[in-house]
């Protein structure tokens, strides 16, 4: 069982929770397991998360927000059209603030009815409004509690079944007495339990360290010039950040990207590099790590000698020759107990090409994409698992995030599921 009151991110990510802290929006719908929500939003609290709650007008007839509004030290977002003219903060979109910076989504207590509008998309208050407005992040989770006659309806099971399709966890209902007398599944999982699932989810990476190159590398021509690569730095970015966000610590050994898309997380080291030879020793100086993600478009060769100032046109083509840069992968030999993740980007069906590298350069999953996807949000991807009998697994045309998280998810599962929260990193 996960131990809380310990200060959640420091003992998750190993950095102050002044930094950092897992912004978790609670959603309390109108069920009489209302009241244990209160448990659920205090525990979250005392963990060392940044909790807000939005809650349906029928969860409020069964408790006050106020009780909320205390327990979190923030306003609680009940009415999407608040009364009154008030320009002052963000009061005027409810739906979207806290929202739309959640790392984590609760509903809790779920009703049926709450399900079903969270199924179908409907937004009529406060938490299925902001259920729609979530980052792609956001985890989302759902804690049932209703009547076992209202849990077994297949309609409800087929809401469920629909919001889990969409990745959707669910904690509970448990079996049990419920508060009208009847007996059944239904009742909603006490609160410790949701606290340690939700926790131990989002944080499914604690004390684990991943190593991610990244971006294109620039090789030098002369004093003004290099040769390069249109690397945007987004793939390397999005998984260093999902790694991040489950609690691994990442070190980014980033080529020169856009200072925009470098991401920002106390858990993320950044050391930036120019040359392949730079990204070389960098990654040959880092520390252990449970997964290496070799996601740099290395610029694949380099001039023989530089020049110092700048070379005229008509001598550029008479001196320029190339050589070609250290093949990074190939040069960092397998370390026990380490993931080794590559990257493919081939024109045309380049299963065969990126099953050879697979092996060549001893990765254990291979992620195969085309030439669109440099510089792009979204691509198609596929990969590959080293085995004895190779096969390929289409994801499709995804964001670069949604790729992201296949791969981080690959690598959880191959890590057994992270450490125990409460294990120090
Ligand atoms: O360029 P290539 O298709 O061989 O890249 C396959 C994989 O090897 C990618 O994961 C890439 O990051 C890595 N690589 C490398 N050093 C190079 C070239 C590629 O680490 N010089």
């Amino acid at each position: 069982m996960l131990k809380l009151g310990g200060g959640l991110p420091r003992i998750l990510c190993g950095v102050s929770s002044s930094t950092y802290s897992l912004r978790v929006l609670v959603g309390v719908t109108g069920g009489i397991a209302a009241y244990k929500a209160a448990e659920v939003v205090r525990g979250l609290v005392r963990a060392g998360a940044e909790v807000s709650v939005a809650m349906t007008p029928a969860a409020a007839r069964f408790v006050a927000p106020l009780t909320f509004a205390a327990l979190t030290g923030r306003r609680v977002r009940l009415d999407l059209l608040p009364e009154g003219t008030s320009t002052e903060g963000l009061d005027l979109y409810p739906h979207l603030e806290p929202a739309t910076r959640a790392d984590v989504f609760l509903v809790c207590p779920a009703t049926a009815d709450a399900i079903a509008k969270l199924a179908a998309g409907i937004a009529d208050d406060a938490v299925t409004a902001s259920a729609l407005a979530l980052p792609c992040h956001c985890s989302r989770w759902l804690a049932p509690a209703m009547h076992p006659a209202m849990w077994s309806s297949p309609v409800v099971r087929a809401n469920v079944e629909r919001l889990e399709t969409a990745g959707w966890r669910r904690i509970g209902p448990e079996s049990g007495a419920m508060a009208c007398g009847a007996e059944g599944e239904g009742r909603m999982a006490e609160p410790d339990r949701i606290i340690a699932d939700v926790l131990a989810g989002c944080f499914d990476l604690a004390g684990r360290r991943f190593v991610i190159l990244s971006g294109p590398t620039r090789e030098p021509v002369d004093a003004v010039r290099y040769l390069s690569n249109a690397s945007s730095g987004r793939m390397g970015r999005e998984i260093a950040l999902e790694a991040a966000r489950r609690g691994a610590r990442v070190l980014l050994i980033s080529g020169p990207v856009e200072p925009a898309l470098l991401p920002r997380h106390p858990a993320i080291e950044l050391h930036s590099v120019t040359t392949a030879r730079e990204m070389l020793a960098a990654a040959r100086a880092a520390p252990p790590s449970d997964v290496i993600v070799f996601a740099a478009a290395v610029a694949d060769a380099a001039p023989a000698r530089p020049a110092r100032g700048k070379l005229s046109r008509d001598r550029l083509g008479r001196v320029l020759r190339l050589i070609p840069t250290p093949d990074i992968a190939a040069s960092l030999p397998p370390r026990p107990g380490e993931y080794r993740i590559g990257f493919a980007l081939e024109s045309g069906d380049g299963r065969a090409r990126a099953a050879r590298k697979l092996a060549a350069k001893h990765f254990d999953l291979i992620v195969l994409n085309g030439p669109e996807s440099i510089g792009a949000d979204a691509a198609w991807f596929a990969c590959a698992e080293a085995g004895p009998k190779l096969q390929w697994t289409e994801w499709g045309r995804i964001t670069k995030l949604e790729c992201a998280r296949h791969i981080v998810d690959w690598a959880a599962r191959r890590l057994g599921g992270g450490r125990t929260a409460t294990e120090t990193p």
